[in-house]
């Protein structure tokens, strides 16, 4: 096993469509092996192939953090069901979070690392992630889908803090109607409490 590098946005590698994996020799195998050992030595919840320059439709996942990574190899997302708006990030780039809707359980049709076919069904944290590296495999960084600009955790959390701030401010005055001096992004109606909240490199 060892450590690859994870390429960052900018490098053009990660805008590219990935191919499907077609042998499933010692060679797979042993990528799999460095991406997950790559993923958990920069505390990721899951990393794509692209990620580590390997244009195949391969990624790797562990959401529980009990060391038992999944291997998906030219997975294929065939139920989406309901909703949740959630913070993420992403390793390839670091040190950024933004908000991103994705569905609440994804079923997944994927190969193992012999080639043999398995269907499993994944919800919450493991759902967005799935979503998330499926992006990567074709070029789609989560910037493209998030809703708020990118920004550091800290400022991401600042900003709610912020806005709690606001909304018990208007909740003390009976939400009357102001004179303006609260910012209109405070009122549309797109509360924060419904994010989840999680860590989620990937
Ligand atoms: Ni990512």
């Amino acid at each position: 096993m060892a450590i690859r590098n994870i390429l960052v946005e900018g490098d053009p590698t990660l805008l590219k469509k990935s191919r499907r994996v077609k042998r499933f020799d010692d060679r797979l195998a042993s990528l799999a092996d460095d991406m997950i050992e790559t993923m958990y030595e920069s505390d990721g919840v899951g990393l794509a192939a692209p990620q580590v320059g390997v244009l195949r439709r391969l990624f790797v996942m562990d959401t529980e953090g009990e060391e038992k990574p999944v291997v998906f190899v030219n997975p294929e997302i065939v139920v989406e069901e309901g909703v949740q708006r959630g913070v993420e990030g992403c390793l390839s780039l670091p040190g950024l979070v933004g908000v991103v809707s994705r569905p609440l359980s994804v079923t997944v049709r994927a190969q193992d690392l012999n080639g043999d076919y398995f269907e499993e069904t994944f919800t919450g944290l493991a759902a967005r992630c799935v979503c998330h590296e499926n992006d990567h495999l074709d070029g789609i960084l989560y910037r493209r889908r998030s809703e708020t600009v990118l920004c550091t955790r800290e400022e991401y959390e600042e900003e709610m803090r912020r806005k709690a701030e606001i909304e018990a401010a208007m909740r003390q005055e009976g939400d009357a109607p102001h004179d303006g001096a609260i910012p209109e992004h405070a009122a549309d109606g797109k509360g924060h409490d419904d994010i989840s909240e999680g860590e989620v490199d990937a």
